[in-house]
């Protein structure tokens, strides 16, 4: 099951063309559907229902998700299920399902119908259904700021650029007082600038009740293409914010399920104005020398930015080898070390680029900084992979850094030696990975990402520095029981 691939319905209806050809047949119907055993967690993540259930299933495909609520509930409460499903492909299974299902005191309704406008009318107008229930898989994919999607979404007050965080929104928006919602939906919205809209959305108008955590979102969708990590969310509209369920599995059989209660706290840090969401588990579970670390960047007095380098805007000054009015340019191929390597013979990407009126605004003096990769791979060990720049390893007195690249200084200007060395190894421990993953569910590594993140105080750094330049650690223990010696002998 690929939730990332579902066909972009809605966009394609209103632009009156067939919906986007996706990676395979499968992917093009949109037969991306819920496995029974996922279906029925979500559908048991609810508290048990005191009086009849209003439920809204968005997106509801074959109506696995429906199915399992009634398996789940019908015994002890009414249910009348209101499904909205665009696909026509689909339509005969889900109404077929609906009409098995719709028996005794369970009533099944399919909306062939866009859920976007559906919904975005019903709230314009204060009209329609109003749901004690949501249970939702809904598509994923990304919303142009033109299109009629983001425009529906928008007219509730939500500024999105996915259609899932737009369904999951919109459904919260149709909940009664008390209402409860379960999703399960990509990690992405966790971090990041683009889904803080959407996290503002939510925690104003819902408790974060539960979250629940795949391995990986392969795991959760064996057997099919998925790019990222899946999370189950419960939230209760309305609800009054107490302590956050956080339980994980690394597949969908859920054999080896794992839960703890966490104080809302560790779920969102109070005074976060990004809003970010950690997910913590028994396995990230803070380090000591996470927990002795409440540096910010900012009382650091450092930045971390993107390299301002854009190379396809700048590519006529880009050279492979560096020459004569050239100054290094330094992309994620010169990071691949702890140490930058430059200049990187017949690699992929240019090494230098020439200095002149046009690009002198785009570059950093040179001098000592750390750098840390955007993108990692997903067989990299740690997601934050940090490099020290070292001008001695470097031409020239002015350097470029592109954009693939997030690079730490103090307002431009390189930091110390012992800065850039100590903080390239505190970036580089486990700490700060299992830190990182908290919050962070894909690969990209951004600088709000960074700036999120709590530092050892600037002695701390600069002596992790010092004796890092003393000697090196060679290996992922070494280089914890460094920084961890550091830190631990200053607390
Ligand atoms: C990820 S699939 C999940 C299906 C089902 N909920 C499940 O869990 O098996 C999302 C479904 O949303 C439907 N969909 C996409 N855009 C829609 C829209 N604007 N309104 C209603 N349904 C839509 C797709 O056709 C697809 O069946």
């Amino acid at each position: 099951m690929v939730l990332s691939i579902c066909p972009d319905l809605f966009d394609a209806a209103a632009r009156d063309e067939k919906p986007r050809k996706s990676r395979s047949a499968k992917a093009e119907l949109g037969q991306f559907f819920t496995p029974p055993g996922i279906a029925a967690f979500m559908a048991s993540a609810f508290p048990q229902p005191t009086g009849p259930v209003a439920l809204l299933d968005a997106g509801a495909g074959e109506g696995a998700l429906t199915e399992a609520f009634v398996k789940r509930w019908s015994d002890h409460v009414p249910i009348s299920a209101r499904l909205y499903e665009l696909d026509e492909r689909v339509l005969p299974v889900l109404e077929e399902r609906a009409k098995s299902l719709t028996k005794g005191h369970v009533s099944v309704w399919v909306e062939c119908e866009d859920f976007l406008e559906a919904a975005a009318m019903m709230l314009m107008l204060s009209r329609g259904d109003r749901f004690t229930h949501a249970i939702l898989n809904p598509p994923y994919r990304k919303i142009g700021t033109a299109s009629r999607a983001r425009g529906l979404i928008s007219s509730a007050g939500l500024e999105t650029v996915n259609l899932y965080t737009g369904f999951v929104g919109l459904a919260l928006e149709l909940l009664r007082p008390g209402g409860q919602l379960v999703a399960i939906i990509p990690r992405s919205f966790c971090n990041g600038p683009y889904y803080r809209p959407f996290r503002r959305f939510i925690t104003a108008r819902a408790a974060l009740c539960s979250i629940h955590l795949f391995g990986s979102r392969r795991d959760a969708f064996a057997g099919d293409e998925v790019l990222q990590e899946n999370v189950i969310i419960r939230l209760e509209r309305g609800g009054a914010q107490g302590d956050v369920l956080i339980s994980t599995s690394t597949n969908a059989g859920f054999e080896d399920l794992d839960s703890r209660v966490w104080k809302f706290d560790e779920i969102i840090v109070p005074g976060d104005d990004e809003l970010f969401i950690h997910v913590p588990t028994t396995e990230n579970a803070p380090l000591a020398e996470e927990q002795a670390v409440t540096t910010s960047l900012a009382d650091l007095g450092l930045q971390v930015s993107t390299g301002p380098v854009v190379d396809f805007r700048l590519r006529r000054h880009l050279r492979g080898m560096p020459e004569n009015g050239t100054v290094p340019l330094i992309y994620p191929q010169h990071l691949k070390g702890p140490w930058v390597v430059w200049p990187v013979e017949g690699g992929k990407k240019p090494n230098a680029i020439a200095r002149n009126r046009e690009t002198e605004r785009w570059l950093f003096p040179t001098g000592w900084y750390a750098a840390v990769r955007r993108f990692s791979s997903k067989e990299e060990r740690r997601r934050v992979v940090a490099t020290v720049i070292d001008p001695r390893l470097l031409d020239g007195d002015a350097l470029g850094l592109e954009n693939h690249i997030n690079v730490f200084h103090s307002k431009r200007r390189p930091l110390s030696p012992e800065l850039a060395a100590g903080l390239t190894l505190y970036l580089n421990t486990s700490a700060v990975d299992a830190a990182f993953r908290r919050f962070n569910g894909h690969t990209q590594v951004n600088a709000t990402d960074l700036r999120q993140l709590s530092y050892p105080t600037r002695i701390e750094l600069e002596e992790i520095g010092r004796q890092g330049g003393v000697h090196w650690p060679t290996d992922q223990q070494e280089v914890d029981k460094l920084v961890a010696g550091v830190i631990t002998s200053a607390s």
